[in-house]
Parts: C-alpha cells; structure tokens; sequence
C-alpha cells in the first residue's frame, strides 16, 4: 500500500490521542487523522484543500519555528504518539525535525519518516530537479541506522519513496541529541553522495512491505485510545466537507508559497554552500 494508506491504517488501528505532521502542503496526508486525535500540522505556506477533523490545528510556521516557539503551548497535555516528518525535503531539516519531535515522545511514540528511499540520483538532488523529489532525506535513515542503535526502525517500500517507522524511545529519554551534535551529525553526513545511499540501502537495509503487520512491533502501547465503532468515525472523516474556518484555509499560488520557504531554504544554502 502507498504511504497515504499505510497512514490511514495506523490511525484506524493505532488512534493517537496527540499527532504532528512536519509538512502539510494540501492536507492529503494530515486530512487522515480521526476525530479524536488532537492532530497539528506545521508549513510556512499550507495550501490547504483537503477537509480536516475539527480537532486538527495548522501552524503555519517553518517547523524550527514551530518547535522553539509553540510546541508546548499547542500541545498543551496531549501526548504526542505518532509524529510524521515530511517538511522540507534536506537531511538537516529532517534531521532537526526528527530530534525536536524526539524531545516530545513518550515510550510509545513513533516517528514516520517519508521519502528515505529515493528511485533515482535525480530525486535526490540537495536541489530539486524532478517533480517527485525526495532530496537527501535518506541520510537521517542512515545516521540514524548508524548512530542511534537503540531504536527500532522499519523500512518500509510504501510507494512511491518509503515510509520509515522509528520507535524504542523507551529507557532512552535525555539520550536525544543536544544542538552542537545535531550540528556535528550534519557536517559528518550532509556530503555523502547517492552511491552511499546505494551502498547502504544494498548492504544494510531490510525493506519490508508497506503494511500494518510490519509496523505492529512498533505500536506495544496502542491502541491509544478504545473505540468502539472505528467504522463511524472512517465513516465520519471520509463525509466531511472543506469546511474549516478561512482562516485555516491558506490557499496560495505556488509564487506566494515558493516565497515564504525562500528565507529559509536561502540561510540554510549559506551555511552549508551546497
Ligand atoms: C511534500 S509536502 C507535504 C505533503 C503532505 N505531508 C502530504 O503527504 O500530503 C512538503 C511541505 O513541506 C513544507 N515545508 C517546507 N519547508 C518547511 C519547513 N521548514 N518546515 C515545515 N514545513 C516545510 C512545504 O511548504 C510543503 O508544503
């Protein structure tokens, strides 16, 4: 199944009682959550088109923004169980999303994590230069892999670029990284090149199929929430209408959007020159 149903799936079994999506674009993704879940979604420049659940809230800030102003406000007492990264497509965001969001996980939690599985060179340009673009996501899979051996990882092939499932942040809290080695991890794995990726995925990675049954291991807590009828609320999700107030409804040309993530995407280019 691609990553949208595999997503689907999780919220149907799993229910997370508090989610966050890194990346919201249209909603496609974010319009799977269930009522119930209270469910954010960060983007500097959300086009938002896709109908979400009332308990669904849209930042539209860069999610470093996002992490180190509102975070815990937004949040408020609702445990984050399942995170998905899926923002700006360059290891270091990836990378800085995956710790902020570590910094909130309980035991239980799991991290999504799309696009670690490129088809070609070109998809993974640092700059984009193919519609579908994955960028060098994929080296947080193999930092990851390498130097945080503790968690539990499924690879996933989800069409059409992977979907990676991290868990094990059990008996690990204060074992995430501060800012200087998030600084150090960038610097150590920013210039592999795709043949490293190749190598890697040839010699290291066991992909499995996109399918429940392969993420199970990682849900020993879920579901978080009982629910008797599953059905209606899959029923009730799926007949809801763009309905939410225009003020979440931030529907932009591309020019609008390409300008807000410029700044960002311009500063990050000057730290690394690449
Ligand atoms: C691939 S799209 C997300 C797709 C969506 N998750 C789905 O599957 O339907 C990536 C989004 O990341 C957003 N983005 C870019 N830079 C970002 C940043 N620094 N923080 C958060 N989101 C960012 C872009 O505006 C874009 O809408």
């Amino acid at each position: 199944m691609d990553y949208f149903e595999l997503l689907d799936q999780v919220h149907r079994a799993y229910r997370p009682r508090g989610y966050v999506e890194i990346g919201v674009s249209q909603g496609e993704s974010l319009r799977l959550v269930l009522d119930g879940t209270h469910a954010i979604g960060v983007d500097p420049a959300p086009r938002v088109k896709y109908p979400l659940s009332s308990g669904t809230v849209v930042e539209p800030c860069t999610s470093d923004d996002f992490f180190a102003r509102r975070a815990a406000t937004a949040m408020g007492d609702h445990p984050l169980d399942v995170g998905f990264i899926d923002g700006m497509h360059l290891f270091e965001f990836a990378l800085r999303d995956f710790v902020n969001l570590e910094r909130l996980a309980n035991d239980d939690t799991v991290i999504f994590i799309h696009d670690c599985l490129p088809n070609s060179a070109i998809e993974a340009e640092r700059n984009r230069a193919s519609r579908l673009w994955t960028g060098d996501v994929w080296k947080l899979l193999v930092f990851l892999t390498e130097r945080r051996p503790h968690l539990e990882i499924v690879v996933t092939e989800a069409p059409p670029t992977g979907l990676v499932a991290v868990g094990g942040f059990s008996g690990e809290r204060g074992a995430d990284l501060d800012d200087d080695e998030v600084e150090s991890a960038i610097e150590a794995y920013v210039n592999l090149g795709f043949e490293d990726f190749e190598r890697f995925r040839d010699d290291n990675l066991t992909i499995v199929a996109g399918t429940l049954d392969s993420l199970r291991p990682l849900f020993p807590g879920a579901p978080w929430q009982d629910v008797n009828d599953v059905a209606g609320l899959v029923a009730a999700r799926d007949a809801r209408v763009v309905d939410i107030p225009l003020s979440r409804r931030i529907v932009e040309s591309r020019a609008v959007h390409d300008a807000r993530i410029a700044p960002a995407v311009f500063l990050n280019w000057l730290k690394y020159r690449l």
